[in-house]
């Protein structure tokens, strides 16, 4: 049987292209299980796994949920504003005490980066990361590049930009190492402030032009302006950002092809996005959604085989 080359889901810096593959595959799989009348596997019938937000989430936490159900596995939640995080509780005293009530993998989210790195060196069990402050949302990425893959039947050799707020963006870092190592020529389009320094070194090219960056994809994926990472402004307005790199229809329709709008959500309607373009036939974004609980039940599945066949 085919397994991933890792024990925990940290980054997709740390999988390999098989490791892609392997989870498109399965996913595919899942998506066909997903769509059946009965949505329901037995598969993770003695795994059960805590799902850790310390942020909010909508998308991310329901679809670990649901995938984690429709695996059959035992399923608790955890949200830090209404834990013993609040009394003074570390993270590690937090997840021994949970994995001593014989749970085998934590999902979490955490606003620092690196938490779930630093997790998985200290507790033992799998870890999955779901998003870390500013470093990387590996099931996302997963996600986004399994659905580029649906639409245009294969990832290698396709155009992708990410537009918007790069800097603050664990998104547009996971999105990268994912399409880099499927294949995929990217740029990325931005306010100069919004772009990290040396992000070429990552095998990208920089367009500040939004239409020239369009004109040359075959799909944007638009990212949201992250205020609540910002400490200072970082442009003028609002209304000068969406000037410059909102997708508003007008622009998207003055475009001499037909490209494919992905978008990681939530999305902020009318500031990086028009309600027109995020609601039109070109974008895929509840495709997005629904291949979310495909490609988190495959990592949940793979991971899971790693700890009950350890030895392999
Ligand atoms: N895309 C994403 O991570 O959305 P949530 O913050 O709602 O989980």
């Amino acid at each position: 049987m085919s397994q991933l080359s890792v024990k925990h889901l940290l980054g997709i810096k740390y999988l390999n292209e098989d490791d892609l593959h392997l989870i498109f595959e399965t996913a595919d799989h899942f998506k066909e299980v997903i769509n059946r009348k009965i949505k329901k596997v037995p598969t993770l019938r003695d795994v059960t796994i805590a799902n850790l937000f310390f942020e909010n989430s909508t998308r991310t936490k329901l679809s670990f949920e649901l995938a984690e159900k429709r695996l059959s596995a035992d399923v608790i939640n955890f949200s830090a504003a209404q834990s013993s995080v609040k009394k003074g509780e570390t993270l590690i005293d937090t997840v021994n005490n949970i994995l001593a009530m014989k749970v085998d993998m934590i999902v979490m989210r955490h606003p620092n980066p690196g938490a779930a790195s630093f997790l998985s060196k200290n507790v033992d069990a799998c870890i999955i990361n779901a998003g870390d402050g500013t470093h990387e949302h590996p099931s996302q990425a997963l996600l986004d590049t399994f659905s580029i893959r649906e639409k245009f039947g294969e990832v290698a050799g396709k155009k992708i930009v990410i537009v918007g707020d790069i800097l603050h963006s664990r998104v547009a870092l996971s999105n990268i190492f994912a399409l880099k190592k499927l294949g995929a020529e990217i740029k990325l389009c931005g306010p100069k402030s919004l772009l990290p320094k040396h992000i070429e070194s990552l095998g990208v090219t920089i367009e500040m032009d939004l239409k020239k960056a369009l004109q040359w994809c075959d799909a944007a994926n638009m990212l949201r302006v992250q205020n609540e990472r910002m400490d200072k402004s970082y442009f003028p307005s609002i209304r000068e950002y969406t000037q410059l790199y909102g997708l508003g229809l007008p622009l998207l329709k003055s475009l001499n092809k037909e490209i494919v709008i992905l978008h990681p959500g939530p999305i902020n309607r009318g500031v990086e996005i028009s309600s027109e373009v995020a609601d039109s036939d070109q974008a895929i974004i509840l495709d997005q959604v629904e291949n979310g609980v495909a490609i988190r039940m495959a990592i949940i599945y793979l991971l899971a085989s790693k700890i009950m066949t350890p030895s392999v």
